[in-house]
């Protein structure tokens, strides 16, 4: 585990931007996991920047994103489609057909987390994983409890996920109570993972994970079983490791 320190979320947005750019210009047709909410915001716009000014190109890019909430359309706003085309994808040269969430507003969800874990098994493998953490140390949205060797399904949200995300939407009740999600091991199969860290209500969570024991009541503990594991975090939320 390689844990970098930084001053801000905007050293930590440029940090993993600039990580994202050397694996696209250094892989061969690159996969990425991609992940949404407020910590990946700031690196999605230097990545746009950095794609006008000519330093990356999409073209040959895959992604799978980790998530996607239970019976919103496609096209809702606070759908992770919509997120995604937003903060990203509309953005830049990346081919639509090679942009991947799951479509939690299908008939058949226990389908479609198969047909989801296919198509990643058939992209080889990602090869860098971008994740952030939930409160209660879930990453996606396998909250605590959920198997180390779970493959991509369907979850209930923890009250505590549904109260954090309550921010997007007009309100509390709005927010789904199910989300499909990338699983445990289908994370831990990326060849490298970044996890990105900022603010001062992530400071337990990140102590949790680099101090604390490996269990399933905090999903992001299996994180350290990772060989190629890198940990950025920012001053506010580094406060209680040394
Ligand atoms: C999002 C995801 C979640 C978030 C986590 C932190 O695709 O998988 O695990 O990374 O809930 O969310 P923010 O960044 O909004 O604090």
């Amino acid at each position: 585990m390689n844990i970098i320190k930084v001053d801000d979320y905007q050293a930590m947005s440029q940090w993993a931007c600039q990580h994202i750019i050397g694996k696209i210009n250094q892989t061969n047709h690159p996969v990425l996991g991609l992940a949404t909410g407020s910590t990946p915001e700031g690196m999605y716009q230097c990545l746009i920047d950095s794609y006008q000014a000519g330093f990356v190109s999409f073209k040959d890019v895959t992604t799978f994103n980790l998530d996607e909430y239970v019976g919103l359309a496609i096209d809702d706003p606070n759908s992770y489609h919509s997120f995604m085309q937003d903060k990203l994808f509309n953005h830049i040269n990346i081919r639509e057909e090679q942009t991947h969430l799951p479509n939690g507003n299908t008939k058949d969800h226990q389908q479609e987390c198969k047909d989801y874990e296919r198509l990643i098994q058939q992209a080889k493998s990602i090869d860098l994983q971008i994740l952030g953490i939930g409160l209660n140390g879930h990453i996606g949205f396998n909250e605590p409890g959920t198997p180390f060797t779970s493959r991509t399904h369907v979850v209930e949200l923890d009250p505590l996920t549904r109260e954090a995300n309550a921010r997007f939407f007009n309100q509390k009740q709005d927010v789904p109570t199910h989300a499909i999600t990338m699983g445990i091991e289908t994370i831990m199969e990326s060849k490298e993972i970044v996890l990105l860290v900022s603010g001062a209500n992530k400071a337990e969570a990140v102590k949790r994970l680099v101090t604390g024991e490996l269990s399933e009541s905090f999903p992001a503990s299996i994180l350290k079983q990772h060989d190629n594991l890198t940990i950025v975090v920012d001053q506010a939320a580094a406060v209680h490791l040394n």
